[in-house]
């Protein structure tokens, strides 16, 4: 049985106006490479306000803003290049997933040789990454307190992981503020991401009393709150909400990993460009279903809090409530796509196979896409 074991260095704020508390970051260094997306930070205002409070605090903020969803493991080391240019010393990630885990590739590369392939599996770094800071503006990924950054390789077309504890996130802001304007779709998928977590991480080999007990909790807050938040979506404690719970699950990802839904999720976004939190929402029901024979006593923990007898129904349930396609036709796919998923989720689900307590052959692949459909 492997140790049990749980490691959480990083700092939390969270609360209306916790931005400012970006001031904090001053003791990491003298000049942040500021990584966020294309268009929302800045139209929103939201990339000036964070420019202003490190410039405020004595740091001189070099911006990178060009990541993209899904991003290549070349994004990060454009901006890891854009970064050492301006002798940047430390990385604040501000966004959703994409420039959180682009923030942590650049602080691999700030620190070790270049080429973040050298770096992709676990703890491959040669020296301590750099300092990260991570605002999300999504709930979420979970990303501003986990370990992991989460890569598309175009050479294997797959999803490929650098996990390294030197990047989790010295500091964490999580101010709800900055969620509210997301549309309804992306609190979904963001949200169903998040619950993923937790349901993953719960089942995941390498869960720990401790693990469960974010979990646990986490799945609960989203039960209740993703629901809601989606009929109210100015209000703050609902966003709060949600975002603790997706940092709940991340942190507990850190002991554990992701397990089969992520793998085969992970073909969908590579292949068909389905939205990570989208396609790991549209496979849950299935895949949890799938292997909930493993695993009787948490499954049956799981469908007290989904309120249901049937852990497939209880999950599809969830997705209906909050708005996500129910199988992979009402999400476009056609029959023809399914044998070409079934080897590209056996391709990226291998990372994940030590995680889950059975084999999988690309039969089981076939029998989960075909139910799904
Ligand atoms: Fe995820």
């Amino acid at each position: 049985m492997a140790n049990t074991f749980f490691y959480m260095p990083g700092r939390i704020v969270c609360g209306p106006d916790a931005l400012s508390e970006l001031s904090q970051a001053a003791r990491l260094g003298t000049r942040p490479l500021l990584v966020t997306g294309t268009t929302f930070a800045r139209r929103s205002g939201l990339l000036s306000k964070a420019q202003e409070v490190l410039t405020a605090a004595g740091t001189e903020p070099v911006i990178f803003d060009k990541v993209q969803r899904d991003p290549p493991l070349a994004t990060a080391e454009a901006a890891a290049e854009h970064a050492q240019k301006h002798k940047c010393d430390f990385v604040v990630g501000l966004g959703g997933g994409s420039p959180m885990d682009v923030a942590k590739g650049v602080a691999v590369l700030l620190t070790n040789p270049p080429g973040l392939t050298r770096y992709l599996g676990s703890e491959k770094l040669e020296h301590p990454a750099a300092p990260v800071v991570c605002i999300p503006t999504t709930a979420g990924t979970g990303s501003e307190v986990t370990k992991y950054s989460v890569f598309v390789d175009p050479s294997t077309a797959t999803k490929q992981t650098v996990a390294a504890e030197s990047t989790i996130p010295h500091l964490a802001i999580l101010d709800p503020g900055l969620t509210v304007s997301l549309p309804p779709s992306l609190t979904a998928e963001t949200g169903m991401d998040a619950f993923s977590h937790a349901l993953e991480s719960y089942l995941a080999v390498a869960a720990n009393p401790l693990s469960d007990a974010f979990n646990l909790q986490s799945l609960e807050m989203i039960v209740r709150a993703l629901p809601a938040v989606l009929d109210e979506p100015d209000n703050l404690d609902l966003r709060r909400q949600m975002l603790l719970a997706s940092a709940l699950a991340g942190m507990a990802l850190n002991s554990t990993g992701t397990i089969l839904n992520h793998g085969m999720a992970y073909a969908l976004t590579v292949g068909y460009s389905v939205g990570h939190g989208k396609a790991n929402a549209l496979l849950l029901p299935y895949t949890i279903a799938y292997l909930a024979a493993d695993y009787p006593l948490k499954i049956s923990r799981v469908c007290d809090i989904l309120g249901c007898e049937d852990v497939e129904v209880g999950l599809l349930d969830l997705n209906r409530r909050v708005g996500i396609p129910t199988s992979l036709s009402e999400a476009g796919f056609t029959e023809d796509d399914l044998p070409v998923l079934a080897e590209s989720c056996q391709l990226n689900c291998r990372r994940v196979m030590p995680r889950i307590k059975r084999k999988m052959s690309l039969q089981d692949y076939t029998k989960i896409l075909r139910r799904a459909f």
